[in-house]
């Protein structure tokens, strides 16, 4: 960690203006910084020169601790040995191990993947092979996609079309054009509180049977949730909800992707949340902690069937079956970082300490209930949102009081809206969840 001295010269050295920064408030920002200079393990320290608990996992990220030795070491090595290739017409080996160490924790079935940088690229790649797919074996007539209303697919053209945020509409417009959305599925009247899934709304699934009847099932190419929506407030799936998805979209020949870039690896207690629902998609979408959030990497990984489809209809042996990638696809520095976090959680058993700590987890976010504000605690594996009643006419603002006060308190939370979202570094120690807790209990008794 930076002594006091490189922090006083780091903050008199730094200029803030020609930064543009990202799904910030950077009037707000750039008036009271808020730097991360370091970070080891579950903490952060501050430029301020203060250690932070990192409840949240940089961003659902960091599964295995900040600055773990192995993948440090890992990318070391690769970036004195291979900086980079193309990957397009030639490859390099750390891209195949991590493909081959990744599909060995996907659901049966699902073992071949492509690789993006990011989760919005994994997203638009997962539309584009639901599409490709079709054409290709001669149900061109498929084109449509289908999202659900709060759900958040990342920021490209069409993950932010098949996502249901009304602020991407508002600002966006009207985006890809063959795209209809289900219901989402919070109705805090019938679940607020329940542990583990919610009771109710698994017949919202059957949203999917109406849309085939306004589209007919042979215009309709895939349906795309996040088995738990994260960025628009920690919602669960109803109990059932999945599983009638998967039959209506199997009764109609729809793909049926699972976008996992925040419950894969781990979160929920097993490798993916598909595994701890035990519904499988056909894609499934992941980013984030495949490289324990060290260097960019995303994926999808897709059933072996809609591969060899794409091998089978591909044309003469020369032909590029799929017309699609990015300069840095498997990029040799995020594939070494993938393999040696693949290793590092299997080594470690991180998956299964989520499903030990999961109880211990959900009892302290229960003894939240009734302190003010609070109007519902959801939990799952290693992940919690707790919805606060919105301020009248100022939506998300007392949210983020409560993310500024916990900083203060030396704790990082997120805030979804109304919600405080946490999901810790699976490295967490039962003291270290009290203390989360504690602090979101403090900071909620001063809010206003
Ligand atoms: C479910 C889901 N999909 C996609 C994304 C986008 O990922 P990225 O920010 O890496 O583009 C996110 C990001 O949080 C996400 O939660």
């Amino acid at each position: 960690m930076p002594d006091e001295k490189a922090l006083r010269q780091l903050n008199a050295a730094l200029n803030l203006d020609a930064l543009w920064i990202p799904f910030t408030a950077n009037r707000q920002f750039k008036s009271a910084p808020r730097l991360l200079v370091s970070a080891k393990d579950m903490h952060y320290q501050t430029h301020d020169g203060r250690k932070v608990l990192d409840g949240i996992a940089g961003l659902w990220a960091v599964n295995a601790g900040h600055c773990r030795a192995p993948i440090v070491e890992a990318i070391k090595r690769q970036a004195e040995t291979l900086d980079y290739a193309t990957g397009f017409q030639l490859h390099h080996p750390a891209a195949f191990q991590a493909a081959e160490k990744l599909v060995a924790i996907t659901p049966a079935g699902m073992n071949r993947v492509f690789f993006t940088n990011s989760g919005s690229e994994a997203v638009d790649t997962a539309l584009k092979i639901a599409l490709a797919y079709h054409r290709v074996r001669g149900e061109g007539t498929r084109r449509i996609l289908i999202g659900r209303e709060r759900g958040y697919h990342g920021v490209g053209f069409g993950g932010i079309s098949v996502g249901g945020m009304v602020g991407n509409r508002k600002t966006f417009g009207n985006m890809l054009g063959s795209v209809d959305h289900m219901r989402h599925t919070h109705d805090l009247a019938r679940n607020a509180y329940s542990r583990g899934l919610p009771e109710h709304g698994a017949e919202l699934a059957d949203d999917l049977e109406r849309l085939v009847q306004l589209h007919d099932a042979s215009n309709i190419a895939a349906v795309i949730v996040e088995p738990v929506a994260g960025s628009t407030g920690v919602l669960l799936p109803p109990k059932g909800y999945l599983q009638r998805l998967r039959s209506i979209c199997d009764k109609h020949g729809i793909l049926l992707i699972f976008d996992e870039v925040i419950t894969g690896f781990g979160r929920t207690g097993k490798a993916f949340a598909a595994q701890t629902f035990g519904v499988t998609p056909d894609l499934m979408t992941c980013a984030k902690a495949l490289t324990n959030a060290a260097v960019p990497m995303g994926g999808v990984v897709v059933k072996q069937g809609i591969y060899d489809t794409f091998m089978e209809k591909g044309g003469p042996e020369a032909a590029i079956e799929f017309y699609h990638g990015y300069t840095y696809s498997g990029h040799p520095l995020a594939a070494a970082a993938a393999c040696a976090s693949l290793d590092l959680f299997k080594q470690e058993k991180l998956f299964e300490r989520v499903a030990e700590l999961a109880p211990y987890w959900e009892d302290a976010a229960h003894s939240l209930k009734g302190l003010p504000h609070v109007i519902d605690i959801r939990t799952l594996g290693l992940i919690v949102g707790i919805e606060l009643q919105p301020m009248a006419d100022k939506p998300g603002v007392r949210a983020f009081e409560a993310f500024l006060r916990a900083y203060q308190k030396n704790v990082l939370i997120r805030t979804t809206g109304d919600t405080i979202a946490m999901s810790p570094p699976f490295i967490i120690e039962k003291g270290q969840i009290d203390q989360l807790f504690d602090t979101v209990r403090e900071v909620l008794k001063t809010l206003p």
